[in-house]
């Protein structure tokens, strides 16, 4: 099987933490391609429907891995997304986890609109780490990194970091 030339990234983490602008971010430092999965969801119906409790689309991961099969066997993504279970696991060479403090990311959402149950099942959902835990189960550790995104210098750290390793990746290493 040919190797991919470029790495494929996955960012994710709660609701919030900062996974599209931190991607949007990259994608203009290293011109690899940004996968929004919500907005690939809604654009290419990848999805069963509207979630009226959950207040969103239930996406339908099958659709949404058959279609991204190609690119991410061509290598050069970052894939953007609040869960990370249902990837293949040799799509990515990295697995970025950004996590937020509670008060901030309770501003950031309160911000955005979110209330009630939305909002505290996003925090509690920070509190635990799901998102660490679910990229700790889903894929080797040692590619797996946390990364604090509280503020702009944090993100600014961030973009730094990863693209310095996009640059030195070595697709036989
Ligand atoms: N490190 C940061 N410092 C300051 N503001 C940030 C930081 N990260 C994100 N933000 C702000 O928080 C908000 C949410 O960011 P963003 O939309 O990137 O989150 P997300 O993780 O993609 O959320 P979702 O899962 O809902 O798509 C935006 O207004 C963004 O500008
Ligand atoms: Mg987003």
């Amino acid at each position: 099987m040919a190797q991919r030339k470029k790495p494929n990234i996955l960012i994710t983490g709660t609701p919030g933490t900062g996974k599209t602008v931190t991607a949007s971010g990259l994608e203009a430092a290293t011109q690899l391609r940004h996968i929004n999965i919500g907005d690939l969801v809604k654009e290419k119906n990848l999805h069963d429907g509207w979630d009226d409790e959950l207040d969103c689309y239930i996406i339908n991961e099958d659709l949404v891995c058959d279609e991204l099969e190609d690119l991410m066997e061509e290598g050069g993504n970052i894939v953007d997304y609040h869960g990370c279970d249902f990837f293949p696991e040799r799509w990515f060479d990295r697995v970025v986890v950004l996590q937020t403090d509670n008060e901030v990311l309770y501003d950031r959402l309160h911000g955005r609109g979110y209330t009630g149950a939305k909002l505290t099942n996003n925090i509690e959902c920070e509190i635990f780490q799901v998102l660490l835990e679910e990229a700790k189960k889903s894929y080797r550790e040692d590619i797996v990194v946390a990364l604090t995104s509280n503020a702009i210098v944090d993100m600014n750290t961030n973009l730094a970091t990863l693209a310095d390793w996009i640059r030195s990746w070595n697709p036989t290493s």
